[in-house]
Protein backbone atom coordinates (compact mmCIF):
# COMPACT_ATOMS: atom_id res chain seq x y z
CA UNK A 1 0.00 0.00 0.00
CA UNK A 2 2.38 3.15 -1.01
CA UNK A 3 -0.36 5.55 -0.24
CA UNK A 4 0.83 9.16 0.98
CA UNK A 5 0.29 9.69 4.33
CA UNK A 6 0.94 12.64 6.96
CA UNK A 7 1.04 10.54 9.83
CA UNK A 8 1.87 6.85 10.96
CA UNK A 9 -0.11 5.61 13.62
CA UNK A 10 0.32 2.27 15.24
CA UNK A 11 -2.26 0.80 17.03
CA UNK A 12 -2.61 -2.22 18.89
CA UNK A 13 -5.49 -4.64 19.83
CA UNK A 14 -5.44 -6.81 22.90
CA UNK A 15 -8.03 -9.38 25.13
CA UNK A 16 -8.49 -12.52 25.12
CA UNK A 17 -8.49 -15.29 22.76
CA UNK A 18 -11.62 -15.60 20.83
CA UNK A 19 -12.64 -12.30 21.95
CA UNK A 20 -12.83 -10.91 18.23
CA UNK A 21 -9.89 -9.20 17.50
CA UNK A 22 -8.60 -10.75 14.51
CA UNK A 23 -12.51 -9.90 12.82
CA UNK A 24 -12.62 -6.19 14.56
CA UNK A 25 -9.35 -5.32 12.48
CA UNK A 26 -10.30 -7.41 9.36
CA UNK A 27 -13.93 -5.54 9.60
CA UNK A 28 -12.23 -2.12 9.87
CA UNK A 29 -9.61 -2.61 7.37
CA UNK A 30 -10.92 -4.57 4.59
CA UNK A 31 -14.86 -4.93 5.17
CA UNK A 32 -14.51 -9.07 5.64
CA UNK A 33 -15.70 -10.80 8.73
CA UNK A 34 -14.89 -14.23 9.14
CA UNK A 35 -17.08 -16.52 10.89
CA UNK A 36 -14.59 -18.93 11.97
CA UNK A 37 -12.35 -18.78 14.85
CA UNK A 38 -8.69 -18.88 13.48
CA UNK A 39 -5.97 -18.92 16.66
CA UNK A 40 -3.82 -15.90 15.73
CA UNK A 41 0.05 -16.83 15.71
CA UNK A 42 2.15 -14.11 17.40
CA UNK A 43 1.55 -10.89 16.19
CA UNK A 44 -0.17 -10.10 12.62
CA UNK A 45 -1.35 -6.45 11.19
CA UNK A 46 -3.27 -4.57 8.80
CA UNK A 47 -3.14 -1.01 7.69
CA UNK A 48 -6.11 1.64 7.17
CA UNK A 49 -6.07 4.73 5.86
CA UNK A 50 -8.13 8.06 7.20
CA UNK A 51 -8.66 11.15 7.14
CA UNK A 52 -8.23 12.78 10.61
CA UNK A 53 -8.08 16.30 11.65
CA UNK A 54 -7.21 17.56 8.11
CA UNK A 55 -4.03 14.78 8.32
CA UNK A 56 -3.89 11.89 6.38
CA UNK A 57 -3.15 9.10 8.79
CA UNK A 58 -2.10 5.55 7.78
CA UNK A 59 -3.01 3.21 11.19
CA UNK A 60 -0.92 0.33 11.00
CA UNK A 61 -3.14 -2.22 13.12
CA UNK A 62 -1.39 -4.74 15.28
CA UNK A 63 -3.34 -7.89 15.47
CA UNK A 64 -1.70 -9.87 18.69
CA UNK A 65 -2.48 -13.28 20.22
CA UNK A 66 -4.99 -13.64 23.23
CA UNK A 67 -3.17 -17.19 24.36
CA UNK A 68 -0.78 -16.87 26.91
CA UNK A 69 1.54 -19.37 25.49
CA UNK A 70 1.97 -16.19 22.85
CA UNK A 71 2.55 -13.38 25.61
CA UNK A 72 6.42 -13.42 25.35
CA UNK A 73 6.09 -12.11 21.96
CA UNK A 74 2.95 -9.74 22.10
CA UNK A 75 4.45 -8.20 25.08
CA UNK A 76 7.43 -6.78 23.15
CA UNK A 77 5.04 -5.06 20.68
CA UNK A 78 3.07 -2.86 23.50
CA UNK A 79 6.60 -0.39 23.66
CA UNK A 80 5.77 1.53 20.38
CA UNK A 81 2.35 1.26 20.02
CA UNK A 82 0.93 4.75 20.02
CA UNK A 83 -2.80 3.36 21.45
CA UNK A 84 -3.74 0.19 22.93
CA UNK A 85 -7.79 -1.21 21.94
CA UNK A 86 -8.46 -3.58 24.93
CA UNK A 87 -10.89 -6.08 23.51
CA UNK A 88 -13.46 -8.52 25.53
CA UNK A 89 -16.29 -10.31 24.64
CA UNK A 90 -19.56 -9.24 26.00
CA UNK A 91 -21.12 -12.19 26.19
CA UNK A 92 -18.07 -13.72 28.09
CA UNK A 93 -17.68 -13.06 31.40
CA UNK A 94 -13.74 -14.04 31.94
CA UNK A 95 -12.55 -12.03 28.89
CA UNK A 96 -14.05 -9.03 30.91
CA UNK A 97 -12.80 -10.62 33.89
CA UNK A 98 -9.26 -10.30 31.86
CA UNK A 99 -9.00 -7.18 31.20
CA UNK A 100 -7.40 -6.19 34.61
CA UNK A 101 -4.52 -8.12 33.52
CA UNK A 102 -4.11 -6.50 30.23
CA UNK A 103 -4.67 -3.73 31.58
CA UNK A 104 -1.63 -4.40 33.80
CA UNK A 105 0.64 -5.34 30.61
CA UNK A 106 0.05 -1.91 29.09
CA UNK A 107 1.01 -0.19 32.15
CA UNK A 108 3.55 -2.40 33.04
CA UNK A 109 5.15 -2.21 29.07
CA UNK A 110 3.48 0.49 27.09
CA UNK A 111 4.73 3.93 27.21
CA UNK A 112 3.39 6.50 29.36
CA UNK A 113 2.01 8.47 27.13
CA UNK A 114 -0.19 5.98 25.45
CA UNK A 115 -3.54 6.25 24.60
CA UNK A 116 -6.00 3.39 25.60
CA UNK A 117 -9.68 2.22 24.84
CA UNK A 118 -11.86 -0.33 25.83
CA UNK A 119 -14.15 -2.39 23.26
CA UNK A 120 -17.10 -4.84 24.66
CA UNK A 121 -17.47 -6.63 21.39
CA UNK A 122 -19.88 -8.98 19.81
CA UNK A 123 -22.99 -6.78 20.67
CA UNK A 124 -24.69 -8.42 17.84
CA UNK A 125 -25.03 -11.13 20.27
CA UNK A 126 -27.41 -9.60 23.05
CA UNK A 127 -29.21 -12.52 23.93
CA UNK A 128 -25.89 -14.31 25.14
CA UNK A 129 -24.54 -11.03 26.68
CA UNK A 130 -22.95 -11.75 30.51
CA UNK A 131 -21.63 -8.48 31.03
CA UNK A 132 -23.80 -5.59 31.56
CA UNK A 133 -22.89 -2.36 29.45
CA UNK A 134 -22.95 -0.76 33.43
CA UNK A 135 -20.69 -3.33 34.81
CA UNK A 136 -18.45 -2.87 31.38
CA UNK A 137 -18.98 1.28 31.80
CA UNK A 138 -18.19 0.80 35.70
CA UNK A 139 -14.57 -0.25 35.05
CA UNK A 140 -13.53 1.76 32.34
CA UNK A 141 -14.13 4.79 34.08
CA UNK A 142 -12.76 3.77 37.00
CA UNK A 143 -9.88 2.89 34.79
CA UNK A 144 -10.22 6.21 32.32
CA UNK A 145 -10.76 4.44 29.53
CA UNK A 146 -13.19 5.29 27.09
CA UNK A 147 -15.86 2.75 26.38
CA UNK A 148 -17.47 1.46 23.17
CA UNK A 149 -19.68 -1.27 22.12
CA UNK A 150 -18.87 -3.19 18.70
CA UNK A 151 -19.75 -5.79 16.43
CA UNK A 152 -17.63 -7.47 13.77
CA UNK A 153 -20.14 -7.92 11.55
CA UNK A 154 -20.79 -4.34 11.92
CA UNK A 155 -18.93 -2.04 10.39
CA UNK A 156 -20.43 1.05 11.57
CA UNK A 157 -19.98 0.49 15.07
CA UNK A 158 -16.81 0.25 14.37
CA UNK A 159 -15.05 3.68 12.79
CA UNK A 160 -15.89 5.52 16.02
CA UNK A 161 -13.14 3.86 18.78
CA UNK A 162 -10.89 3.91 15.87
CA UNK A 163 -11.17 7.52 14.92
CA UNK A 164 -11.36 8.60 18.74
CA UNK A 165 -8.41 7.35 19.58
CA UNK A 166 -6.24 8.26 16.44
CA UNK A 167 -7.84 11.51 17.47
CA UNK A 168 -6.88 11.60 20.70
CA UNK A 169 -3.56 10.72 19.77
CA UNK A 170 -3.02 13.36 17.42
CA UNK A 171 -4.62 16.47 20.08
CA UNK A 172 -1.88 14.96 22.19
CA UNK A 173 1.01 14.96 19.55
CA UNK A 174 -0.14 18.75 18.61
CA UNK A 175 0.17 19.71 21.70
CA UNK A 176 3.94 18.42 22.56
CA UNK A 177 4.02 21.49 20.41
CA UNK A 178 6.99 20.69 17.99
CA UNK A 179 8.61 18.30 19.61
CA UNK A 180 6.65 14.92 18.00
CA UNK A 181 9.66 12.65 18.26
CA UNK A 182 7.98 9.99 20.38
CA UNK A 183 5.66 7.86 19.02
CA UNK A 184 5.81 9.06 15.19
CA UNK A 185 9.17 8.38 14.63
CA UNK A 186 9.58 4.71 13.23
CA UNK A 187 13.56 4.98 12.52
CA UNK A 188 14.57 5.45 15.53
CA UNK A 189 13.69 4.02 19.01
CA UNK A 190 15.17 6.86 21.14
CA UNK A 191 12.23 8.87 19.83
CA UNK A 192 14.57 11.80 19.24
CA UNK A 193 14.32 13.17 15.27
CA UNK A 194 11.21 15.39 15.51
CA UNK A 195 8.73 14.99 12.63
CA UNK A 196 6.66 18.02 11.53
CA UNK A 197 3.15 17.08 10.92
CA UNK A 198 2.69 20.20 9.62
CA UNK A 199 4.37 19.40 6.69
CA UNK A 200 2.45 18.29 3.46
CA UNK A 201 2.03 14.48 2.92
CA UNK A 202 5.20 12.65 2.37
CA UNK A 203 6.01 9.40 1.30
CA UNK A 204 7.63 7.45 4.57
CA UNK A 205 10.13 5.37 3.60
CA UNK A 206 11.64 4.16 6.32
CA UNK A 207 12.75 0.18 6.84
CA UNK A 208 10.28 -0.65 9.68
CA UNK A 209 7.50 0.74 7.66
CA UNK A 210 8.42 -1.00 4.34
CA UNK A 211 9.15 -4.22 6.58
CA UNK A 212 5.52 -4.17 7.42
CA UNK A 213 4.35 -3.10 4.32
CA UNK A 214 5.54 -6.20 2.14
CA UNK A 215 2.29 -7.93 1.76
CA UNK A 216 0.29 -5.44 2.16
CA UNK A 217 -1.06 -6.79 5.48
CA UNK A 218 -2.33 -9.49 3.99
CA UNK A 219 -2.91 -12.80 5.73
CA UNK A 220 0.50 -15.31 5.30
CA UNK A 221 -0.54 -18.85 5.08
CA UNK A 222 -0.68 -19.72 8.39
CA UNK A 223 -1.92 -16.02 9.95
CA UNK A 224 0.34 -14.11 12.48
CA UNK A 225 3.84 -13.97 13.09
CA UNK A 226 6.91 -11.55 14.87
CA UNK A 227 9.50 -10.13 13.42
CA UNK A 228 12.77 -7.73 14.88
CA UNK A 229 11.48 -4.77 13.59
CA UNK A 230 10.59 -3.39 17.03
P1 LIG B 1 -7.14 -14.97 18.94
O1 LIG B 1 -6.52 -14.74 17.62
O2 LIG B 1 -7.11 -16.41 19.35
O3 LIG B 1 -6.57 -14.08 20.01
O4 LIG B 1 -8.71 -14.61 18.81
P2 LIG B 1 -9.40 -13.27 18.32
O5 LIG B 1 -9.67 -12.39 19.50
O6 LIG B 1 -8.62 -12.66 17.22
O7 LIG B 1 -10.81 -13.79 17.80
P3 LIG B 1 -11.36 -13.85 16.30
O8 LIG B 1 -11.41 -12.50 15.69
O9 LIG B 1 -10.64 -14.88 15.56
O10 LIG B 1 -12.87 -14.30 16.56
C1 LIG B 1 -13.19 -15.47 17.30
C2 LIG B 1 -14.57 -15.95 16.91
O11 LIG B 1 -15.56 -15.00 17.30
C3 LIG B 1 -14.75 -16.18 15.41
O12 LIG B 1 -15.52 -17.34 15.23
C4 LIG B 1 -15.52 -14.96 14.95
O13 LIG B 1 -16.33 -15.20 13.85
C5 LIG B 1 -16.35 -14.60 16.18
N1 LIG B 1 -16.61 -13.17 16.28
C6 LIG B 1 -15.68 -12.20 16.36
N2 LIG B 1 -16.26 -11.01 16.48
C7 LIG B 1 -17.58 -11.23 16.47
C8 LIG B 1 -18.73 -10.37 16.57
O14 LIG B 1 -18.65 -9.15 16.72
N3 LIG B 1 -19.95 -10.97 16.53
C9 LIG B 1 -20.11 -12.32 16.39
N4 LIG B 1 -21.34 -12.81 16.36
N5 LIG B 1 -19.06 -13.15 16.31
C10 LIG B 1 -17.81 -12.61 16.34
Amino acid sequence: MATRYDVLMRLMLVGDTGVGKTCIICQYAENQFNPIHVTTIGVDFKLKIADIRGKTVKMQIWDTAGQERFEAITKQFYRRAMGVVLVFDICSRSSFESLAKWLLYVKEFSQPETKVIMLGNQCDREAQRQVSIAVAQKFAEENNLRYYETSAKDPGSLDKPFMELCEEILVQEDKASGDLSGHLDMNNSSRSAPIDLSQPAVQRQDSADTQMEKGEGELPARRGWCCGYL
